[in-house]
């Protein structure tokens, strides 16, 4: 099959390679100047484990390529992803979809006759029409289809998800744009994946009901473990208690300083508004959404309340800026609020993330301080806070962190200690839940 993605960012750049490594012919098209040019030097623009080499060994093979030209690109196209970001709309919290608008607009032209255009982006029920629409007011007589695609792969584990994922969910509606995802998606299919073909509404509703349970199971563990602080419960004992039972399952139960990231912030909303345009509120998905909001910054004031409730004078070291660990993308991070938290409660911030520093850079302010490890962020702060779950911030060294650190202060906010470990090394422990 001959594939071209449109937007090639964590989704676009990643499915790319695995289509490629499938045995296709891909071409990645973005209009990013600068990322165009470094993929075309052999360089990835964002972190990825195993991407670099995925990519490497399927462009010297020439099956993948990239390119600035949609009109070089699409002819001879049997199918056209598009996975261009579809980020919160300013103001309102709907899909901003002006992206993928734009990806239907700008491939009208260069289509050729039975070609299946595919949206890989999350795109909120009815997106399939409006690109339909777009399209077919370009090119009246043209021949194609339509199709959704959402993808669910995990970034810092996304080339295993694309080519192991528990399920593919193909949006159609009709024989041939199935068949198309049925060949391209054909590699998979004898791993046993299943492959669920349902309508275009049924699939754009999966991503986003998929992702709202997510972090639904989040909110929930996160609230239980504010109760287990408060009853003197262990919330690992509970989480474990709970996901053992097959009807719950232990995955999302771990608690932490909320989620982040470039999709459960953005989906979760866009889902709520689309439930308000259809009449069907959300509630359970807005008590989720209310919840994590508050409890990002209530994760600053912990640790201002761990240094003695006042943070004048006070320096802290952020272990982990990156919502979670294996990616450098930092959308929606909780970090950001974390660190605003402690600025404005007066104290100084030195932060190492293993990933994620340039990305910061761009989203923080000047005050903070970045440092090249652990234990030069550590070097003179009064306390350790552990944000982020990096493999780097597992076996610390304590007799290292007892020189560095003005206070024995070590702040968990991602559970990675045992509390007996760390007590008798003459440390405090502030975990979550515990
Ligand atoms: N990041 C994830 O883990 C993840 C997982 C599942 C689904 N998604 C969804 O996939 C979509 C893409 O997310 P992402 O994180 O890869 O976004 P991203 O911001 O990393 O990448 C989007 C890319 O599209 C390019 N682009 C935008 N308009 C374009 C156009 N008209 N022509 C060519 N290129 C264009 C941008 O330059 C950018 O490189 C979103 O809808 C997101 O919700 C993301």
């Amino acid at each position: 099959m001959r594939i071209v993605m449109i937007g090639t960012g964590y989704v676009g750049l990643v499915s790319g390679a695995c289509f490629s490594d499938f045995g296709h012919s891909v071409c990645c098209v973005d209009k990013d100047v600068a990322k165009v040019n470094a993929l075309r030097d052999g360089k990835i623009p964002i972190f990825e484990p195993g991407l670099d080499e995925l990519v490497a060994k399927n462009v010297a093979a020439g099956r993948l390529e990239f390119t600035l030209d949609l009109a070089e690109a699409l002819p001879g196209a049997d199918a056209v992803f598009i996975a261009v970001g579809t980020p919160s709309r300013r103001g309102d919290g709907h899909a901003d979809l002006s992206y993928v608008h734009a990806a239907a607009r700008e491939m009208a032209p260069h289509l050729d006759p039975g070609a299946v255009i595919v949206t890989k982006s999350t795109v909120p029920v009815g997106t399939g029409d409006q690109v339909e629409r777009i399209i077919r007011e370009a090119r009246p007589d043209l021949e194609f289809s339509v199709a959704s695609n959402p993808e669910f792969l995990r970034e810092g584990a996304a080339i295993e998800d694309f080519k192991r994922p528990d399920r593919v969910v193909i949006g159609v509606n009709d024989e041939h744009a199935a068949g198309v995802l049925h060949e391209i998606y054909r590699p998979l299919l004898g791993n046993e994946t299943p492959l669920l073909a349902m309508t275009r509404p049924a699939a754009e509703l999966t991503k986003y009901a998929a992702n709202a349970f997510l972090a639904i199971k989040i909110s929930f563990i996160n609230e239980i473990s504010d109760l287990c602080e408060k009853v003197g419960a262990d919330v690992l004992d509970v989480a474990k208690g709970i996901g053992l039972d097959s009807r719950i399952g232990a995955r999302f139960l771990q608690p932490g300083p909320g989620y982040g990231g470039s999709c459960f912030p953005k989906d979760t909303l866009a889902l709520l508004k689309t439930g308000q345009d259809h009449d069907a509120p959300l509630r359970i998905v807005e008590a989720a959404v209310a919840v994590n909001d508050r409890r990002k910054r209530h994760m600053g004031r912990k640790v201002v309340q761990a240094l003695g409730g006042d943070g004048n004078g006070k320096v802290v070291a952020l272990l982990g800026l990156t919502f979670k660990a294996n990616t450098d993308d930092m959308r929606d991070s909780p970090a950001l609020a974390i660190v605003r938290a402690l600025q404005d409660a007066g104290a100084q911030v030195r932060a190492y993330d293993p990933e994620g520093m340039e990305q910061a850079k761009a989203l923080l302010d000047d005050d903070v301080v970045y440092c090249t490890d652990a234990y030069e962020a550590m070097d003179g702060a009064d306390a350790a806070v552990i944000v982020t779950e990096w493999d780097a911030f597992r076996a610390l060294d304590f007799d290292r962190v007892s020189e560095l650190l003005r206070d024995r202060l070590l702040v968990d906010l991602r559970n990675l200690y045992d509390r007996a470990d760390v007590e008798r090394l003459g440390f405090r422990y502030v975990a979550v839940g515990r």
